[in-house]
């Protein structure tokens, strides 16, 4: 096997390449026809992989890909792969050293919009499939469905339609996804927690118009005042979110899991300084990797009105906006924490202004389980790739539809990620080291053969 990647990798590579080269950004129209070619993509490498049935399936959005390989026989265990081909905007394009999408690698990285987030991990999934058709290794010893959306980055909507109507063509015995991260390249990790999400634009309107602030200033409530105070409240001295009832269902972890959780390696010193921070925040009571991962979190995505134009204009503005998420942990549910955002984010109004508060998507946080069968086949197979045992960890991202696999079709999921906090995923100069790339290629193999072969 190590043969068949070593011959073939210059190979994977360029494909990888040629992929990213699509830009699939799914939050902007002007991409559409770029992620119906990117599915397409997709669609040729897995069928000629040897994936058979590869279908595009439409939805109301971009489409999904799907396809599989049930030659294993009715025996076998059947094992659904997700991923995602979109990426997230490239915006803004002038921080980037090297154009987003004219991919490159330097210093034995991939360069790309993508190129860890997620199209670099699911070409993992591709090769190492091919890799077990050719190799003379034995073959699949699963059944595998693999089905790969364009919608994650924006909410996955059509994908929770898709799932509720294909139940029967979904069944399998696991998911297994590559979509988050490890802990550091000779640190080995497997994430088993994602946070949920509930996310809110909110405006805040004052006077009819724009006003001279010489004329008006004074005897107006300015809404951008008004919406800044009213963030500036959402937390108190202690870094603990202010909304009544926001902590009441939290799982607080035990001391016991705490410090099991504290003896992953982590440097507090280099997560400073990896990204430029003069000194640490954070909710009392709880280190960085805590706050960051079992602890829930309210953040302003962004915040605009008025004029931020050339010079300086003098004016109160009409309406002043922010975007406005919040990080869920177990047992707290989106539909539960947004109904309390609303109402206490309008009950804070100052006189003078009136507030509205629109949702979009949100999503449930989830724990995998550790003790299954799936994980014990992905950790061995770390193992014997990375020659050390993987830790566990919770991760602080969002995948809203690794609960709905739960709910829906009733299967844990097994997150077997291979990229790195470094990888600036969702920021300018994103990439995935080709060390990553191609370990996740022969990791991926293992998992299927660990699985297969446990009882
Ligand atoms: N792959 C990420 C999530 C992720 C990254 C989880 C690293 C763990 C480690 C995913 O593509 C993502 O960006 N999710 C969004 C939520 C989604 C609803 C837009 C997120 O976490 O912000
Ligand atoms: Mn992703
Ligand atoms: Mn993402």
């Amino acid at each position: 096997m190590a043969n068949y990647l070593a011959d073939n990798q210059t190979r994977f590579l360029d494909e990888l390449l040629d992929w990213l080269r699509i830009p699939s950004v799914s939050a902007d129209a002007k991409f559409h026809a770029d992620v119906l070619r990117a599915a397409d993509y997709l669609k040729t490498r897995l069928e000629e992989a040897g994936v058979q049935n590869v279908e595009i399936c439409p939805t109301a959005g971009n489409p999904i890909v799907y396809g599989d390989y049930l030659q294993a026989g009715p025996d076998a265990k059947t094992v659904l792969v997700y991923g995602h081909y979109d990426v997230q905007p490239a915006d803004p394009y002038e921080l980037w050293t090297s154009p987003p999408f004219e991919p490159v690698i330097k210093d034995e990285k991939i360069y790309a919009r993508g190129a860890c987030d997620d199209k670099g991990q699911v070409y993992m999934h591709v090769k190492a499939f091919e890799m077990m058709m050719r190799d003379g290794q034995g073959g699949v010893p699963c059944n595998i469905k693999f089905m790969f959306e364009g919608e994650e980055e924006i909410g996955s909507n059509n994908l929770d339609i898709f799932v509720k109507a294909n139940k029967e063509k979904l069944q399998a015995d696991v998911i297994l996804i590559s979509d988050t991260g490890m802990l550091a390249n000779d640190v080995p990790s497997i994430e088993v927690g994602l946070r949920g999400l509930s996310y809110h634009e909110v405006t805040v309107t004052g006077p009819n118009r724009d006003l001279h602030s010489g004329l008006y200033g004074g005897a107006v409530q300015n809404p951008i005042n008004a919406l800044c105070e009213m963030i500036a409240s959402l937390h108190d001295e202690n870094g603990h979110i202010t909304i009544p009832g926001f902590y009441d269902n939290v799982d607080e972890l035990s001391a016991d899991e705490r410090a099991e959780m504290a003896k992953a390696p982590f440097s507090e010193e280099e997560f400073q300084k990896s990204i430029g921070l003069p000194a640490s925040y954070g909710e009392k009571g709880y280190s960085s990797m805590e706050r960051t991962s079992i602890r829930p979190t309210l953040d302003v995505n962004g915040i605009w009105g008025g004029y931020t134009g050339e010079g300086a204009k003098t004016v109160i503005a009409s309406q002043a906006h922010a975007k406005i998420s919040m990080r869920l942990v177990p047992h707290q549910t989106s539909a539960e924490i947004t109904a309390l955002f609303q109402k206490h984010f309008a009950s804070i109004a100052p006189a003078g202004v009136t507030v509205s508060v629109h949702p979009h998507h949100g999503g449930e946080p989830v724990v995998t389980p550790t003790d299954s069968v799936a994980y014990k086949a992905a950790a061995d197979a770390m193992e014997t790739t990375f020659g050390k045992r993987p830790v566990p960890t919770r991760g602080g991202g969002s995948i809203p539809i690794v609960a709905m696999f739960k709910s829906e079709l009733g299967l844990d999921t097994v997150l077997l990620g291979f990229g790195l906090d470094s990888d600036a995923i969702h920021s300018p100069n994103e990439h995935f080291g080709v060390f990553n790339f191609l370990k996740g290629i022969e990791t991926i193999p293992h998992f299927y053969r660990n699985y297969a072969a446990a009882e």
